[in-house]
C-alpha cells in the first residue's frame, strides 16, 4: 500500500465530509472544511492509500499555537497507525512555519485517539468538563511542546 499525505483540496470536500458524518456524532460540515482550506492560518492535510484519500487532519494557528481542529480516518483504515504518519506531516509542516506548541481537546472515553496524541507526545494538561454535546462528556486538554523536545 503506497501512503502519502498532502494538503486538501476543494475536490477533497465530499470524501472528508463523508468521513467525518461517519465518525462524529457532531459532524462539521462541507463549508467548515472549504473555510479551513481557504484560512491562511489553517492547514489541513490529507492522507492517501494507493490514491485513495482515507483520512484528513488539521490545526488553525492560534497567535502562534497551532490548534488541531480535527482529526479522522476512514473505518475500514483504522488501526494501522495512519493516523500516525499523517499527523506527524500535520506537526512537521506546523513546525516549518514555526509553530512550537500545539494543543487539542478529545473525549476522555476515545481511547484510540488519545493513544495516538500520547504516542505523538501530547500530555494532558486538565479536564474542561462536559466540554462535549450527544454525548455530554468531558474533555482532556492536551498539549505538546516540541521546542522541549529531547529534553
Ligand atoms: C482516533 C483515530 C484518528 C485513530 O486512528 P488510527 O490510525 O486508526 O489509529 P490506530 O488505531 O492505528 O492507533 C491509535 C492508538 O490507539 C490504540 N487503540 C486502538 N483502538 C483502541 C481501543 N479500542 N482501546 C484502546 N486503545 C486503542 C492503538 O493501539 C494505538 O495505540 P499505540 O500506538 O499505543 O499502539 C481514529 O480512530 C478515528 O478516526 N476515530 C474517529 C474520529 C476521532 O475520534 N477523531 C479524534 C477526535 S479528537
Amino acid at each position: 500500500m503506497t501512503i502519502s499525505t498532502r494538503p486538501m483540496e476543494d475536490k477533497d470536500l465530499d470524501r472528508v465530509t463523508y468521513m467525518e458524518e461517519c465518525s462524529f456524532s457532531m459532524p462539521w460540515k462541507r463549508e467548515d472544511f472549504k473555510r479551513l482550506i481557504d484560512d491562511e492560518g489553517s492547514t489541513y492535510l490529507v492522507i492517501e492509500a494507493d490514491g485513495e484519500v482515507v483520512g484528513a487532519a488539521g490545526y488553525t494557528d492560534q497567535v502562534g499555537v497551532g490548534y488541531i481542529n480535527n482529526v479522522v480516518i476512514d473505518e475500514g483504515f483504522r488501526g494501522r497507525k495512519l493516523s500516525y504518519k499523517l499527523m506527524k506531516a500535520l506537526l512537521d509542516d506546523g513546525i516549518s512555519r514555526g509553530l512550537t506548541d500545539f494543543t487539542l481537546e478529545v473525549r476522555v472515553s476515545n481511547l484510540p485517539a488519545v493513544r495516538l496524541y500520547e504516542g505523538l507526545g501530547f500530555k494532558s494538561a486538565g479536564v474542561r468538563k462536559n466540554f462535549y454535546e450527544r454525548p455530554v462528556e468531558d474533555a482532556y486538554v492536551m498539549w505538546l511542546y516540541t521546542s522541549q523536545r529531547g529534553q
